[in-house]
């Protein structure tokens, strides 16, 4: 008795293990925006609220954000050629962005808090309106 409840324990364990690999290897550019997405209305939600607790742990998950898988890294490479370092520069703005707010947030500078906010967001959209379409393509074509 006791080992069939070991064996099924066991079982579940095993397909446990499987769902976190898969999940592990199904990191993408696009799931990496879905976190960033689900990180900033949570900051959005936790400033209207003044909590800047939730705020400071959102920016840090954002900072924080998976590394885009390497095979995609070469796609968005081959695709963009001269002006990757530029995108790389949008990255490395929001990223900034995001360590000041949560500086700010633990400051409880709640004006910081905000502007920060508006100027990493813009740092999204910039992005996206110089290379997200681009980038489809070229994710779409390299599959
Ligand atoms: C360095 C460029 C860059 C920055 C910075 C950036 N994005 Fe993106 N984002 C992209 C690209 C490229 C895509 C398209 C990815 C795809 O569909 O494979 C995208 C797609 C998205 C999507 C759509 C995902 C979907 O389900 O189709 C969301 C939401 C998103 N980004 C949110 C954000 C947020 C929020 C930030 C800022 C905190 C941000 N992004 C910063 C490049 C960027």
């Amino acid at each position: 008795m006791i080992s069939r409840y070991l064996l099924c324990a066991l079982g579940l364990y095993a397909t446990a293990t499987v769902a976190v690999a898969q999940q592990e290897s199904a990191t993408s550019l696009k799931t990496i925006m879905q976190g960033l997405r689900n990180d900033t209305v949570s900051i959005m939600d936790a400033m209207l609220v003044d909590d800047f607790t939730a705020v400071a742990e959102a920016a840090v998950r954002i900072s924080d954000h998976p590394r885009i898988p390497p095979e995609q890294v070469s796609l968005v490479a081959a695709e963009l050629d001269s002006e990757m370092a530029a995108f790389k520069q949008f990255d490395t703005l929001v990223h900034d962005l995001s360590m000041s707010l949560r500086e700010a947030a633990e400051e409880g500078d709640r004006f910081r808090v905000q502007k920060t906010f508006q100027d990493m967001i813009a740092g999204c959209l910039g992005c996206h309106l110089a290379y997200r379409q681009r980038v489809i393509s070229a994710l779409a074509e390299g599959n």
